[in-house]
């Protein structure tokens, strides 16, 4: 029979061959050792630029082949025989666009069926875009949408982990400033994001739709640092600043001004709103409550 029909075991199916890019980074690893406990490892293949840094993949039984966003012909060669693919986004400030691009057209050369694409949480395309992140997002759904294949939008909260670069990795010590204001957001580490990935990518009912992947609730900065004293003990001050002010902070420990402007551009979105959004999704696919403040403080500053 066609590789493109599952065989539905109740609510789960299993298919054949799923390929995970990013297969050597935080998101797309987990995503491939999440994916081989619920389904046979001779039905995953991991796609990485550096095979060699993927070769721990293997000694789990999951094949490793070589592919690159920037390399049109090596996506095309990775993808035969596959069914659906997990799109681990392409890293911030490069052509991402043209390198999603790449892996949708070799996709539907391949014959795939199912592009699955991380896509980055926003309450709307016009609120406070993050420079190098959203328009490629965005962008990268529209194409998709168009591509003719059968596609899945998850959209991601922020990487919980990624918290003390926005506030700094002292900041349950010392307490933090960042340009934040009074906005709310919503988090997931990308541990959750990956094990929810993974069972997305073994259900069906998730195809031609958007998931909107986060904690279920969301947090002001006040919240975070008073869930930071809660489990520290300790006094622990939020003072929100502007943006040149975050930048010029920064900048004077020493970090890169890209980077510095980069991480206000998350400050000013969740400033403005952005991120002010929670659903029931990663609840839904984990099948149990996602970690709450303290766990995901716990987490990202091991505490
Ligand atoms: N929502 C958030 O808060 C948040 C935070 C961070 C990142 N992100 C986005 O989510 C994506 C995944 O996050 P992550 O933490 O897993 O990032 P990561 O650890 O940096 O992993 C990125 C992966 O993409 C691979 N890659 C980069 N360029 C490639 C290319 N030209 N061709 C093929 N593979 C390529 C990397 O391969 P190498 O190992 O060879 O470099 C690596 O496996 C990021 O790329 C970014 O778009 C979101």
């Amino acid at each position: 029979m066609a590789s493109h029909l599952a065989i539905k075991i109740g609510k789960q199916s299993t298919m054949a061959k799923i390929l995970v890019t990013g297969a050597t980074g935080r998101l797309g690893n987990a995503v491939l050792r999440s994916l081989v406990q619920k389904i046979p490892a001779s039905d995953v293949v991991a796609m990485a630029r550096d095979t060699e840094k993927a070769k721990p993949l293997v000694e789990l039984g999951i094949e490793v082949r070589y592919g690159d966003y920037t390399d049109y012909d090596s996506l095309v060669a990775a993808f035969k025989g596959v069914e659906k693919i997990y799109l681990v986004s392409a890293v911030a400030f490069s052509d991402r666009l043209a390198q999603h691009k790449n892996v949708i057209i070799a996709a539907g050369r391949a014959g795939v069926r199912h592009v699955v694409y991380t896509s980055i949480q926003r309450i709307n395309d016009e609120l406070a875009p993050i420079e190098g992140v959203t328009d490629s997002d965005i962008a990268t759904e529209r194409l998709l949408k168009k591509s003719g294949l059968t596609y899945t939008i998850i959209q991601h909260p922020l990487y919980a982990n990624d918290l003390p670069l926005l506030i700094g990795v002292n900041a349950a010590q010392e307490g933090f400033s960042a340009p934040t204001g009074k906005g709310r957001a919503s988090f997931a580490t990308y541990a959750e994001l990956a094990e929810a990935g993974a069972e997305l990518l073994t259900q069906t009912g998730y195809e031609n739709r958007t998931c909107l992947l986060n904690a279920g609730q969301t947090w002001s900065f006040q919240e975070i640092a008073d869930g930071l004293a809660r489990l520290t003990g300790k006094v622990v001050k939020y003072q929100p600043i502007s943006i040149g002010d975050f930048i010029a902070a920064r900048e004077a420990e020493g970090w890169p001004t890209a980077v510095a402007k980069f991480l206000s551009g998350w400050g000013y979105a969740i400033d403005k709103g952005a991120f002010d959004q929670s659903g029931p999704a990663l609840e839904k696919l984990l099948g149990r409550k996602p970690k709450d403040l303290d766990g995901i403080l716990r987490d990202a500053f091991s505490l």
